[in-house]
C-alpha cells in the first residue's frame, strides 16, 4: 500500500475517494501558461537549470506537480516553485505548518499532507492558497478542524486525528466543498456545535464514522446526497435528524446502537436508494419502507428483530413499487427465516435480492 502510494497516479485509488474522479488531473493540462513549461523529463526530477523552475532537494517534479513524499522530511522544503498545482507531502514527519509554508502557492489546487505528524497549523498558514481545491490532511495529529481554510476548497479530508470539535466557525463561508471526510476521530456529539455544517451549501458527501457521537449531527446541509456515519454510538433515528435531506440517496448506520427508527424518517428522505442499518439494536423493521418510492438496498441483518411483518417492505397489493428492491439482508436477527411468509417480498422480483437466513449457522 505504501509503496503503491508513491505513484501520483495512484493517490486517488490509495485514498479511497467516494466518487470517481476523472477530472481530478485536468486542471494541470487546462491551465493557462502550460505552454510556458519546461521539457517533459519522464516523471524524474532534473537538477534546476539556471533562472528556470527549481525542484525541491530529492523531490520529483513533472509538470507542474511536485511530489516530495516517503523522504522522512520534518518540514515543508523550501523554493517550491510558484506555480505548483499539486504538492504531494504524505508519509513524511512534518510536525507543523508555519506561517509561510505556502507563501507563494497562488496556484496550488490540491496539497497532500496525509500520514505526517502535524499538530499545529498556523492560523495564517493557508491564507495565500486562493485555489486551493483538495486539502488532505488525514492520519495526522490535529485537534482542530484548520482554521481560515481557503473558500475554494472542494474537498477536505481529516480521517484520522485528534479532532474532539468541529465549531461553526470551522467551516464558516465553506461553499464550495464537496466532500468531506471526518471519519476516526475521537469526536462526541456534544463537540459539535449546532449549525457547524449549515454554510456548506454544495456538500454532497459527509463521512463521520467511527467516532463517538451519540446522534445525528443537526442542520445538516439539504444539498447532501451521501451521509456515512457508521460505526458511532447513535442510538436511534429521529425524523427531525432527517429533515429537508431530500437529495440523499445513500445512508450509512451500521454499527451503531440503534434501537428506533421514528415513523417519518424514510418520508424525509424521499430518494434514498440505500440504507445500511446493519449491526444494530433493531427490534423491529424501520416504518415506512412500503411507501418509499425508490429505496432498493435495505441491511438489516445483526440486529434484533424478532418478527417481520407482511406489509413491512411492500404495498399493499401488487407491483405498486416503482423501484426495486436489489438487496435486503435480514440474517443475524432472532427471526427465524421460516416464520416470515413468503408474501412479505411480493415487489421483490429477483429472490436472490433477499438474504434471509444465516447460512454460516446451522
Ligand atoms: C470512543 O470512546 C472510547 C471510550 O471512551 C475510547 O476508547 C475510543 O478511543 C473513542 N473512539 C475514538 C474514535 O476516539
Ligand atoms: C406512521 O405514520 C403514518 C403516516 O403518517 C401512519 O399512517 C402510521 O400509522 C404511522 N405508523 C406508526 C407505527 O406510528
Amino acid at each position: 500500500m505504501r509503496s503503491a502510494c508513491l505513484s501520483l497516479l495512484l493517490v486517488t485509488a490509495c485514498w479511497a475517494l467516494p466518487f470517481r474522479q476523472s477530472g481530478f488531473l485536468d486542471f494541470m493540462m487546462d491551465d493557462p501558461g502550460s505552454g510556458d513549461q519546461p521539457d517533459v523529463t519522464g516523471g524524474q526530477s532534473t537538477p534546476a537549470p539556471p533562472n528556470g523552475p527549481v525542484c525541491p532537494f530529492r523531490c520529483q517534479c513533472h509538470l507542474r506537480v511536485i511530489q516530495c513524499s516517503d523522504l522522512g522530511l520534518k518540514e515543508i522544503p523550501e523554493d517550491i516553485p510558484s506555480d505548483t498545482t499539486l504538492l504531494d507531502l504524505q508519509n513524511n514527519k512534518i510536525s507543523e505548518i508555519k506561517e509561510n509554508d505556502f507563501k507563494n502557492l497562488k496556484g496550488l489546487h490540491a496539497l497532500i499532507l496525509v500520514n505526517n505528524k502535524i499538530t499545529v497549523i498556523h492560523a495564517k498558514a493557508f491564507t495565500p492558497l486562493a485555489k486551493l481545491q483538495r486539502l488532505y490532511l488525514s492520519k495526522n495529529m490535529l485537534k482542530d478542524i484548520p482554521a481560515n481554510m481557503p473558500k475554494s476548497l472542494q474537498e477536505l479530508r481529516t480521517h484520522e486525528n485528534a479532532i474532539t470539535k468541529i465549531k461553526k466557525s470551522s467551516f464558516a463561508g465553506m461553499s464550495n466543498i464537496i466532500v468531506m471526510e471526518l471519519g476516526s476521530n475521537p469526536l462526541k456529539s456534544a463537540g459539535i456545535e449546532n449549525g457547524a455544517f449549515v454554510d456548506l451549501k454544495r456538500v454532497s458527501y459527509i463521512r463521520i464514522a467511527d467516532t463517538n457521537i451519540t446522534e445525528i449531527p443537526k442542520d445538516l446541509p439539504k444539498s447532501l446526497s451521501e451521509l456515512h456515519l457508521d460505526g458511532n454510538k447513535i442510538s436511534k433515528v429521529t425524523s427531525e435528524s432527517l429533515k429537508g435531506l431530500k437529495h440523499l440517496a445513500k445512508l450509512g448506520l451500521s454499527y451503531n446502537e440503534i434501537s428506533s427508527v421514528e415513523n417519518g424518517s424514510l418520508a424525509n428522505t424521499p430518494h434514498l436508494r440505500e440504507l445500511h442499518l446493519d449491526n444494530n439494536a433493531l427490534t423491529s423493521v424501520p416504518p415506512g419502507l412500503p411507501d418509499h418510492k425508490y429505496i432498493q438496498v435495505v441491511y438489516l441483518h445483526a440486529n434484533k428483530i424478532s418478527n417481520v411483518g407482511t406489509e413491512d417492505f411492500c404495498p399493499p397489493g401488487f407491483n405498486t413499487k416503482k423501484a426495486m428492491y436489489s438487496g435486503i439482508s435480514l440474517f443475524s436477527n432472532p427471526v427465524s427465516y421460516w416464520e416470515v411468509q413468503p408474501v412479505t417480498f411480493r415487489c421483490v422480483f429477483d429472490r436472490s435480492a433477499i438474504q434471509l437466513g444465516n447460512y454460516r449457522k446451522k
